[in-house]
C-alpha cells in the first residue's frame, strides 16, 4: 500500500526551508497510542521516521518537549542520524519539577530552555524561561512569543502526546505530522486529545498529504493553508 505514496524526501521538507514554522509531529499505532503504558523510550516507528525525526531537529531552530518525555524517556533531542547542527532543547516544565539529572540539562550538547510559569534556578546547565500564566496552563503563545525574540522561529514540538495537543488546541501550529505504524498497542500512552466532534460535520480536517516512510505512513496536514 505504501508503495502507492510519494517517499519522503520528494518535497516533505520543502515547507520547513521558511525563515518560520511551527509543527508538531507524533509517532502512532494505527489505534492512535504513542507508547505503551510503563515504556521508556519506546520506539513505535521504523528507521526512516528516525531519521525524519533528526532531520526536522536539524532544520529547527528549537525542538520542544514536554516535561512527560524528559521524564519518561531522558532524552537527548540532538541531531545524530543526519548531518546539521543542535536546535536549542525547550522543555515546558510548567512547576520546574523534573530532577536535574536528566542528559539534556546536564550534556551541554546544546543551549536548554526549562520554560516555567515562576522564575527561579534552572537544574544544571539549562536557562530558566519564565513564561506567562493563561487560564492555569503555560501559555504556548508567549512561549512562542519569547522565542521568536530569541532569533528561535523554526519549532520543532517533538511531544508528547499532552504537549503537541496543547499547541495544536491553542492554535499554535501551522503544520501536524502524524506519523503512523501498522500495528496496534490496543492501550498505553495516549496521542492526540482533542475535545470530541458532536457530528462528522464538526470533525478536525486540514489538508493533508501522505508520504510513505519505510512499513509507515507520514500524515502530513497542513494548518497554514486553512486560512
Ligand atoms: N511517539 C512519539 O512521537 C512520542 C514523542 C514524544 C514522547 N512520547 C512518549 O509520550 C509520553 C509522554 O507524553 P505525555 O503526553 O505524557 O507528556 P508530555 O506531553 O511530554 O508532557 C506533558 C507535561 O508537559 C507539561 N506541559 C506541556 N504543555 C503545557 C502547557 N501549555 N501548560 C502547562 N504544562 C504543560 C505538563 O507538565 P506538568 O504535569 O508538570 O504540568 C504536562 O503534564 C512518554 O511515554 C514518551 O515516551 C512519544
Amino acid at each position: 500500500m505504501t508503495d502507492l505514496l510519494p517517499p519522503a524526501d520528494e518535497g516533505l521538507y520543502e515547507p520547513l526551508l521558511r525563515p518560520a514554522w511551527r509543527l508538531g509531529h507524533l509517532g502512532q499505532s494505527l489505534d492512535g497510542f504513542i507508547g505503551t503504558a510503563g515504556g521508556r523510550g519506546d520506539v513505535i516507528n521504523g528507521a526512516e521516521n528516525l531519521d525524519h525525526l533528526h532531520r526536522l531537529r536539524a532544520l529547527a531552530d528549537a525542538v520542544v518537549v514536554g516535561a512527560g518525555t524528559v521524564a519518561a524517556d531522558d532524552p537527548q533531542l540532538t541531531v545524530r542520524r543526519v548531518p546539521g547542527r543542535n536546535p536549542v532543547r525547550v522543555v515546558i516544565d510548567p512547576r520546574g519539577a523534573l530532577e536535574p539529572g536528566h542528559r539534556l540539562f546536564q550534556d551541554g550538547a546544546a543551549p536548554t530552555l526549562q520554560a516555567s510559569l515562576a522564575p527561579g534556578r534552572a537544574p544544571g546547565l539549562a536557562e530558566r524561561l519564565t513564561v506567562a500564566e493563561r487560564e492555569g496552563t503555560l501559555s504556548l503563545a508567549d512561549l512562542v512569543e519569547q522565542l521568536a525574540a530569541r532569533g528561535l522561529a523554526r519549532i520543532f514540538v517533538e511531544g508528547g502526546g499532552v504537549t503537541v495537543s496543547r499547541f495544536l488546541a491553542a492554535g499554535q501550529l501551522d503544520r501536524l505530522q502524524l506519523c503512523v505504524a501498522p500495528l496496534l498497542l490496543g492501550g498505553g500512552k495516549r496521542g492526540l486529545g482533542l475535545p470530541p466532534a458532536g457530528r462528522m460535520a464538526e470533525a478536525w480536517r486540514a489538508p493533508c498529504r501522505c508520504w510513505r516512510m519505510g512499513p509507515d505512513v507520514l500524515f502530513d496536514f497542513d494548518l497554514a493553508a486553512q486560512g
